[in-house]
Order: C-alpha cells, then sequence, then structure tokens
C-alpha cells in the first residue's frame, strides 16, 4: 500500500487540476439546457476509468447516462461497489456567488463550485485511488465497480433500470457511498442513517384565466386563498404534522439511539449563525439534532401563482401551486405517506377550486448496522486516512436511489463522511478544502486494502 499513498503524493498537483476539469462541467441533471454537459460529465468520467484500465459502459437508460466502470480480474477477492453522482444541482441565485460556479476558485485552500463537495470531488477521490493502486502498485487488491450516475439531485430513477438489467453482474459484498459529510474539517464520519423522501406536486385551479378582481371580485373562490388556507391544515401551529396516519410505522427512539445522535455537542448560536434563521422551531420533546435526523418532516419547497412581477396587478390568479417533500424516518413506507397526504389536500380543499396532485417516486429512510464487517473496515480506513476514528453520524439528507441497491442487489450502504460539514451544497458557494479532496483519496487507497 505504501507505493499507492506515495503515487498519491506525486500525483497530488496533477489530480487537483483534473478535479477542476470536472467542476468545469456544468452538468445540472434538473435543467435539461444543460443535459449536453451532463453527458460531457459522463463521458469525463467514464473515459478516465478507462484510461487507468477499467472497463467501462455508459448505460443509456430514460434519462442520463448511469457510468459503469469494473476492474473484476480476482475472483478469488472480495467485490465492492462504489457509488456516486457526476450531476449538480442547479447554481442559481447567481449573483449570490463569489466566483462563477462552474470557474472554480481556490481560496485560502478551498475549492469554491458548484458540485466540489456535492459529489464530484468525493466520488471523483474513490476512482483516484483506485489509480494510485493499479500505477503505484500494479494491481487492485479487490473486484471494484463504480457505479456514476447523472440524476441523483433531480429524482431519477435510471439507476434502478441499470441494476435490474445488470444484477448478475453486479454481486458484491459491499457498496460504498462517499455523498455525505464529515463533523468537522478533517473529522470524517461514518454516516449510519439518512431520512428517506416522498414527495407530491400540488396545484389548485379556478376560473379559466386571470380574472379582473373589481369585475369578479368576491364571487369567485381564489385559487391562491385557497392553497394558503390549504398548506395551512398540514402543521400543527408547534410544527407537528397534522395529517393522518402521517406518523404511522415511525420507531421511535429508544435511550440508546438518543444518546447516540445526541453525542455531538450541540451549538445553538452556530446553528443559528449557519442557517442564520432567528429562531430553532420544530416538533416538542426532540432535540435539533433529533429532529434534523431522525424524525420525519413535511415541508412546503415552493408556493406560488398570481401575478409575480413589479407594482400591483388586480387579479384573481386561475391557479396556484406547490412543491412538497416529505423526509421520513424508518420504518415508515414512502406510497403510504403519499396516500395519506394526498387524502389529506382532497379532504381540506376549500371549495370552488379544482385539486390537482402529482406524486413522484419516493424511497425509504436508510439506517444500517455499523458494527458489520465492511463498515468496520471503512471506520479502519478513515481512522488511517484522517488519523481520527470517524464519528458515527445519522443525516438528514436522502439518496433515494440507495433504495433500489436495497431492494434489487441485497446491499445496506456503507457512507463515509469526508467533505466538511459547512460544505454549503446546494447553496452558492459552495465549498471543499483541497485536503478533504486528498484525505477521500487515502481513504479509498487504505479501504481498498481492505484490512
Ligand atoms: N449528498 C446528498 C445527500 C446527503 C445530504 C447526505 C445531506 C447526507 C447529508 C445528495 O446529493 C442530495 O442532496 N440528495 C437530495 C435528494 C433529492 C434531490 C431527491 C436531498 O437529500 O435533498
Ligand atoms: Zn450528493
Amino acid at each position: 500500500m505504501d507505493r499507492a499513498l506515495e503515487y498519491l503524493e506525486q500525483n497530488r498537483q496533477r489530480f487537483l487540476d483534473l478535479l477542476l476539469d470536472y467542476l468545469r462541467i456544468p452538468s445540472v441533471s434538473a435543467q435539461e439546457t444543460q443535459h449536453a454537459d451532463a453527458r460531457r460529465a459522463a463521458e469525463f468520467i467514464r473515459s478516465y476509468a478507462a484510461g487507468i484500465g477499467f472497463e467501462t459502459r455508459l448505460f443509456e437508460g430514460d434519462g442520463l447516462p448511469t457510468v459503469h466502470a469494473w476492474h473484476a480480474k480476482n475472483a478469488d477477492a472480495p467485490t465492492v461497489l462504489v457509488y456516486g453522482h457526476y450531476d449538480v444541482q442547479p447554481p442559481e441565485p447567481l449573483e449570490l456567488w463569489e466566483s462563477p460556479p462552474f470557474e472554480p476558485a481556490i481560496r485560502d485552500g478551498v475549492i469554491y463550485a458548484r458540485g466540489c463537495a456535492d459529489d464530484k470531488g468525493p466520488s471523483l477521490a474513490m476512482v483516484l485511488a483506485a489509480e494510485c493502486w493499479l500505477k503505484g502498485e500494479d494491481a487492485l487488491p479487490l473486484n471494484l465497480h463504480f457505479i456514476i450516475e447523472g440524476e441523483e439531485e433531480c429524482g431519477g430513477d435510471v439507476v434502478h433500470e441499470f441494476l435490474k438489467a445488470h444484477r448478475d453482474d453486479l454481486k458484491a459484498d459491499a457498496l460504498v457511498v462517499s455523498d455525505s459529510s464529515a463533523v468537522a474539517p478533517g473529522r470524517p464520519a461514518l454516516c449510519y442513517g439518512l431520512r428517506g423522501l416522498a414527495a407530491v406536486e400540488v396545484s389548485v385551479h379556478g376560473p379559466a384565466r386571470d380574472l379582473h378582481s373589481g369585475f369578479y371580485g368576491g364571487a369567485v373562490q381564489n385559487p391562491a386563498t385557497a392553497l394558503a388556507r390549504l398548506v395551512a391544515t398540514l402543521h400543527e401551529p408547534g410544527g407537528r404534522v397534522a395529517i393522518d396516519g402521517f406518523y404511522d410505522g415511525v420507531r421511535e427512539l429508544d435511550d440508546a439511539e438518543r444518546a447516540r445522535i445526541n453525542l455531538r455537542p450541540y451549538d445553538e448560536a452556530q446553528f443559528l449563525r449557519e442557517t442564520g434563521s432567528p429562531s430553532t422551531f420544530g416538533e416538542e420533546g426532540y432535540t435539533v439534532s433529533e429532529l434534523r435526523s431522525a424524525r420525519p418532516t413535511l415541508e412546503i419547497n415552493g408556493i406560488f401563482g398570481g401575478y409575480q412581477g413589479p407594482g400591483m396587478k388586480t387579479i384573481i390568479p386561475a391557479s396556484a401551486a406547490c412543491k412538497i417533500t416529505c423526509r421520513l424516518v424508518p420504518d415508515q413506507d414512502p406510497e403510504a405517506v403519499t396516500a395519506a397526504v394526498t387524502r389529506h389536500l382532497e379532504a381540506h380543499c376549500p371549495p370552488g377550486v379544482r385539486l390537482e396532485i402529482q406524486p413522484h417516486h419516493g424511497a425509504r429512510a436508510v439506517l444500517t448496522d455499523p458494527s458489520a464487517t465492511w463498515p468496520q473496515r471503512a471506520a479502519r480506513a478513515l481512522e488511517a486516512a484522517y488519523g481520527h476514528a470517524p464519528v458515527y453520524t445519522r443525516e438528514g439528507g436522502s439518496i433515494p436511489v440507495l433504495t433500489a441497491f436495497q431492494e434489487i442487489l441485497g446491499l445496506e450502504p456503507i457512507l463515509i463522511g469526508t467533505y466538511s460539514p459547512d460544505e454549503r451544497a446546494h447553496s452558492p458557494n459552495e465549498r471543499y478544502p483541497v485536503e478533504d479532496f486528498y484525505s477521500g483519496i487515502r481513504t479509498g487507497v487504505h479501504l481498498y486494502a481492505g484490512s
């Protein structure tokens, strides 16, 4: 392994330049105008993996391609799948970036670019760790498959198709995912839980067109008012979700789990600084750490309708709409939650409007046993790479596709958290310390050694 680590030291600058080139590709999956660029990012990773000795394919399902690169030459060695994503969140609002999102800049040892932490840096690091073995030691000590997809950030399900089509080629001992955060700079995490997801889009339709509010106002229902009333029924004033059946299946936290979640000290002033919120708010009886990772939520992600331009416009809008996502915890069933939300919306919709609800694919929460063999190997790899044992964390975000790995391949994800927690993923000025990148590569090198 020493020569693999030496190879990393000799190639630090080239690896960094490679990451910067990758970050220059605006692979925003949610925006169709960027799909040609997303395909370029897929090809970037595919051809790099091919160049270091992997067999590769681009799986073209119904959507953006999934990159599959594999090196499986030793039937007696264990097989590890590594999952990551090459797509990134939209960079908007652009005016809040200190340097343009797709022109990576390094300031004080920190890279600023959309996707640097989530997830181009951490996933590329896992590929480069394979290169360190192949070029530094002339061989990989295990069989390795990379599955790097392009629809993680937009809820696509092309990976389902890929896993179904190739399930026999993908029999493996472990699934490793490097797409979650560390607990502090230089302090890695082994994440044993993520929340699941349920999502619906809701629209409320009134008159056939925007109406003059003087001619007609008072005699027809206003869709924006109706939607506001409807949205207001979704929560109790204290923040608990007020939908019948929403909490069905929610596993209550036992004392040991609560202790584990609250092990990391919570600093309220720091939390308020980080979020910019004037205060915390949430269900009574739970700490902020519990609320953020282990309790289910229902959020309005956007609400719109009617005139949005400057000045006044006296109309009754023809429609209004909102987008809703719920974060789920074990053992909530995403379909049952979607059905409960739908029933509630139908039952509470005010008169005088027509309601339309469009459900999306959901995903179950992830909760794994970090004491199993491979998670412990990952923990040792993190410790060797950072000089600090990882902290066991439970995170509030979601990686919906992990449900497919569980259902189709029977694999529980091992989530290694290597990027600093103030990475501003999904926000302007997303950041990724250069040292996190090298630590990520070192983690891969140790992990592939399998000890
Ligand atoms: N990297 C995140 C997942 C994540 C977030 C892990 C926070 C740990 C902590 C991932 O890329 C992501 O943002 N997922 C989306 C999924 C959604 C678009 C369906 C999310 O959680 O919002
Ligand atoms: Zn991600």
